[in-house]
């Protein structure tokens, strides 16, 4: 009997080491699931530590250890993605992306997994033009951005799978922030760190375009109403506030109580210095520290709709001001600590 009820806990997380999948693979362990958390490295320093979780090293571009470590699984999360806006080989966004979902999705059908939550992005909608997106609506404009290209073809890998039997639930995060390790896919930390440390000083544009901001513990607790509540093939998006630059800074400021100078940098020379940047990339080989792609962007809004999340599975949105008041002590705390070393 003991095995039984071990095999109806045991639940996979992909991308245990990302800004999202150490999270959720610790809110999960906490509600008492086996966790066994799929990563490349077990000695990874973003990973935590937790008796439920047990760290299997896999990835999910290699069968085999993928097919290892979801044996007995009766649940599996996939958030492991290449999710950043540049990697040196272009490739690497269709082969995570896109071919590692359709492995993870096939090595669940084969092993009768019960259930899979797969996390997209809202960046499959990508700028909108008009209200905030919801779930039906299509997208406005072409695919300049390799990550939300490949996101939205993993959607389609989903959609295959459904159609073959697999239940999957597709929930589309917003932009996501939170305590955390700051990862290229957290640039909404780099912004809040850089603010406090006085290294942050521009605002894109003239800080009218909107974002819509979801609290990382919202997005934690939205991936396991999804697996409990959401219907098979659906997608939901999980996201937050609507916020524009002059809002956050606005925000920052008053939580921090700092007043660093901003400048607001049109996006013109924005879009100029990142096509520079693109050059010194080819060039020498550098990482780019923006792209002519998102500087176009900083002119768009991104503004979604969480309606159907809130509806069906009970989502809660923390108020902004809130989720970015734990953001702040997050990282005031750890730069007291290095401070008091
Ligand atoms: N952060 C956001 O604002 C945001 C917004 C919307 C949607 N999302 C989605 O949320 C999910 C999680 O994002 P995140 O912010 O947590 O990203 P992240 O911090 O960059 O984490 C990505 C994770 O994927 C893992 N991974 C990458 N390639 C892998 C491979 N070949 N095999 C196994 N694992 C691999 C990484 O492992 P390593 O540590 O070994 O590299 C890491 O654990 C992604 O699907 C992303 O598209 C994120």
């Amino acid at each position: 009997m003991e095995v039984v009820a071990n095999k109806y806990l045991k639940v996979l997380v992909t991308g245990a080491s990302g800004f999202i999948g150490r999270k959720l693979s610790f809110a999960l362990a906490e509600m008492g699931f086996e966790v066994i958390a799929l990563c490349r490295n077990i000695k990874h320093p973003f990973l935590i530590q937790h008796r439920n979780i047990r760290f299997v090293k896999g990835d999910i571009l290699d069968l085999v250890s993928l097919e290892h470590a979801m044996e007995d699984c009766y649940q599996v999360y996939h958030t492991a993605a290449m999710a950043k806006m540049w990697c040196k080989n272009e490739q690497d966004f269709y082969d995570v992306n896109v071919i590692g979902t359709r492995n993870v999705l096939s090595c669940a059908l084969k092993l009768g997994v019960g259930r899979v939550v797969h996390t997209s992005t809202c960046g499959v909608w990508g700028p909108t033009l008009n209200l905030p997106v919801s779930e039906n609506d299509p997208r406005a404009v072409g695919f300049p951005i390799s990550y939300e290209r490949t996101k939205y073809l993993a959607e389609l890998e989903v959609r295959e799978f459904v159609k073959k039997g697999l239940e999957v639930v597709i929930v589309n995060p917003s932009r996501v922030y939170g305590d955390g390790p700051i990862t290229d896919s957290n640039t909404v930390s780099k912004m809040v760190t850089g603010y406090i440390n006085g290294t942050w000083h521009f605002i894109p544009g003239d800080g009218k375009s909107i974002a819509n901001y979801a609290f990382v513990d919202d997005v934690v607790d939205g991936h396991i109403a999804a697996m409990q509540n959401g219907r098979n093939g659906e997608r939901y998006i999980l996201g937050g506030t609507d916020v524009s630059f002059n809002g956050f800074f606005n925000t920052l400021k008053q939580l921090t109580g700092k007043q660093q100078v901003l400048y607001k940098i049109p996006v013109s020379i924005i879009k100029a210095y990142s096509l520079l940047e693109s050059i010194k990339t080819r060039l020498f080989d550098l990482t780019p520290f923006f792209l002519p792609e998102f500087a176009d962007r900083l002119k768009c809004n991104q503004q979604y709709s969480s309606n159907k999340a809130i509806a069906e599975l009970n989502y809660r949105i923390t108020p902004f001001a809130v989720g970015l008041g734990k953001t702040i002590n997050h990282f005031s705390i750890i730069k007291n600590n290095i401070n008091h070393r």
